[in-house]
């Protein structure tokens, strides 16, 4: 019989392996993990656990905030505040950074997520998740403040989603390719379904919200007018498209079999890079993506290389298929080069 491995395990063997990952590391991903667990559990309720619908708050981006978002945000904090792994956290729902209390032991990572991606999915029973990122705390810092956090995604050193969907799916990188687990309800625990995940590097297949595209930029509007012309344009070949509008849901179809997702910048609001956010978003996706073999661009640079200035940083996100991404952000380079010098 094969003996099903789980995350605890692959943990360990992480550890032991190299120190690939130290005991502190090792530790925040479990904690992470078992709240995801209990974020699934609420999920899974839905109307039975009271848990849909409004919440009657705005977080500070302006968006409505629904029950589950604040339900999940709480969820991670509670988890993860008094573990001693932590130095500070912060979340797509709190204006600033939660600072470990001082009752607590302060360990030496920053935790940051998107506790709950897809909310205008919750209340229609549609996939929805929980981003995360861990960055190292600056060295030499007694205290912590937001400045720490502003960090690329490059210095990264653990990132994933779970994903609330017909099963509950944890996928995590720390650098070395990238695992998926599923959770066994029976046991309690993650499973390992894949250790070596990879992005084929073409697709057919393409991720965007095409209500936009009066809005959109040329070199996007071009891209996506040559898919749509199938196998007489072109790109000889017929293009299919899925849009499920939670992020983690469509990156996660990508990390399973391909395609390119593109929440790029547009008209609506001119001076906003993008709709999805640098620091909880669009790093841990794009380290994820880059680890299976894909790659992650902003249309003019990778996303790992953006310094971000702001906690809340937005961004505009081309991710998936290699050849595609490198597509999209040629054409975005082509527009550039025919511009008439200022
Ligand atoms: P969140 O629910 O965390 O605010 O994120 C929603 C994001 C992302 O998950 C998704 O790709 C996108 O918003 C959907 O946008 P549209 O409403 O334009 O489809
Ligand atoms: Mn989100
Ligand atoms: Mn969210």
């Amino acid at each position: 019989m094969t003996q099903k491995i789980s995350l605890t395990r692959y943990l360990v063997e992480q550890q032991r392996v190299d120190g690939r990952i130290p005991p502190q590391l090792r530790l925040l991903i479990e904690v992470v993990a078992r709240a995801c667990k209990r974020v699934s559990q609420a999920v899974n309720k839905g109307a039975l656990g009271g848990v849909l619908g409004t919440a009657g708050s705005e977080n500070v981006q302006g968006e409505v905030q629904k029950k589950l978002d604040i339900i999940a945000n709480e969820v991670l904090i509670e988890a993860n505040e008094w573990g001693g792994h932590l130095a500070a956290m912060a979340s797509e729902e709190m204006d600033g950074i939660y600072v470990v209390p001082n009752r607590y032991p302060q360990g030496e990572y920053l935790l940051l997520f998107d506790p709950l991606d897809g909310s205008s999915n919750i209340d229609v029973n549609v996939s929805i998740g929980t981003i995360f990122s861990v960055l190292r705390k600056p060295a030499g810092d007694a205290g912590v403040e937001e400045k720490d956090f502003l960090q690329p995604g490059k210095c990264q050193v653990a990132a994933g989603y779970c994903v609330y969907g017909p099963q509950t799916t944890l996928v995590l990188t720390v650098g070395d390719g990238v695992a998926m687990f599923t959770l066994d309800r029976e046991q309690g625990s993650f499973v390992l379904i894949e250790e070596n995940v990879r992005i084929p590097a073409d697709t057919k297949e393409f991720a965007i919200n095409m209500s936009n595209m009066r809005h959109w930029d040329a070199p996007v509007r071009r891209y996506i007018d040559e898919c749509l012309e199938g196998q007489d344009g072109p790109r000889g070949k017929n293009f299919n498209m899925r849009w499920i509008a939670s992020m983690v849901a469509d990156v996660h179809r990508i990390l399973t079999r391909g395609g390119i997702f593109m929440y790029p910048w547009d008209k609506r609001e001119p001076d906003k890079p993008g709709k999805l956010r640098l620091m909880y978003e669009a790093n841990p996706m794009a380290w994820l993506v880059e680890q299976a073999g894909g790659a992650a661009t902003n249309g003019h640079e990778r996303i790992l290389d953006i310094q971000p200035g702001k906690l809340h940083e937005r961004v505009s996100v081309i991710l998936g298929s290699k050849n595609e991404v490198e597509r999209v952000t040629a054409y975005h380079r082509d527009a550039e080069a025919r511009q008439p010098a200022a």
